[in-house]
């Protein structure tokens, strides 16, 4: 998720679930091929396994930016057929290609061939007056046919004209049942539901469904929910990640980046909900986001600010 889910994210994430896949923002092919690959594709092995996630239409030119993220080690090129946002619509690329299922095939193709990790589509179930089922299956059917083996499916429309990209990820009716009408008819394709997924609960129950489930705001608003992922939807052994284990694990990924010159805030960010809740939620982001800001402020804070949280429970497994 752009502005959201980078690479610090995704390394706090990483300390909650050992198995989900974690993707990294949408990142357009021209940043890739004009601009500073550290900081666009940098991440850190601790992330693994990580989709690269990219924006554009123009088949070589994601092919060139696929290999390049491929060869920094990311497990997964994702294209994104689904945002929404007037900037991406006027670069021919995100939701709007929805209408062009050609011109996205033969992307993936070009993608499918610069790569050997698997090359997967992000996508809506269509946009404006399109008819869900023929945009979606059509979509889906001409990427399967130049092998794309996955799809992760946002289940609702994108209205490209008047709602903004927030708008767009609430008012369009979520339609779940294509999405599982989808794995129905094209048993052999992996389906990845995506879109209102409040937790675990919901996850579960698509799973019944579908391959997989895709969460987004939930995921980032309540990251303790990620605690309980791999037991619950992987059947991992063991108790769950509680969120003290995680302060714990992130540590020494804070220390680092910060021996490195990293700014806290950045850092701590992803952590702000992680004590949503329960006890000691709002002091916790409190003190993370008051003294988190001071100039020079280090690891030390995330201490302070577990300090006035409510003191580890054991959970019972
Ligand atoms: C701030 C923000 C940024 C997003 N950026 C991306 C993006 O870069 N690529 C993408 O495929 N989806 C992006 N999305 C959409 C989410 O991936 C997801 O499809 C959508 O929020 C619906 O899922 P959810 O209800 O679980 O959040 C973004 C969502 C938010 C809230």
């Amino acid at each position: 998720m752009m502005d959201w889910t980078d690479r610090h994210c995704r390394a706090f994430h990483r300390t909650l679930t050992r198995r989900a896949l974690l993707y990294t923002e949408m990142v357009t092919t021209g940043a890739i091929l004009h601009g500073d690959l550290d900081h666009l594709l940098g991440f850190d092995a601790c992330e693994h396994p990580v989709a690269l996630q990219l924006g554009g239409s123009e088949p070589r030119d994601l092919a060139e930016a696929a290999r390049i993220g491929a060869d920094r080690g990311y497990d997964e090129i994702n294209l994104n057929v689904g945002c929404p946002s007037d900037r991406v619509q006027s670069g021919r690329f995100g939701a709007c290609l929805m209408r062009e299922p050609a011109l996205v095939a033969e992307s993936m193709a070009a993608i499918g061939e610069a790569v050997r990790v698997p090359a997967t589509v992000k996508c809506r179930i269509g946009v404006d007056d399109q008819d869900p089922e023929t945009s979606l299956f059509g979509l889906v059917d001409a990427c399967a046919a130049v092998g794309v083996r996955t799809f992760i499916v946002h289940a609702r429309k994108a209205w490209l004209k008047g709602l903004s990209p927030k708008e767009n990820r609430d008012l369009p009716p979520l339609d779940y049942p294509l999405v599982y009408r989808l794995k129905a008819e094209r048993p052999d394709l992996t389906v990845i539901i995506n879109g209102g997924v409040p937790g675990l609960d919901a996850a579960e129950a698509h799973l019944a469904r579908v391959d997989g489930v895709m969460l987004g705001r939930a995921a980032y608003h309540d990251p303790g929910v990620l605690g309980a992922v791999d037991r619950r939807l992987f059947g991992a052994a063991g108790p769950d990640v509680d969120p003290w284990t995680a302060v714990e694990r992130y540590r020494p990924y804070v220390l680092a980046q910060r021996a490195r010159g990293v700014g806290l805030p950045a850092m701590i960010r992803p952590m702000l909900g992680l004590f949503h809740g329960r006890p000691g939620a709002r002091t916790w982001r409190r003190i993370l986001t008051v003294e988190g800001v001071r100039p020079g402020a280090g690891a030390e804070v995330i201490e302070n600010a577990l300090r006035a949280v409510s003191p580890r429970v054991v959970e019972p497994v």
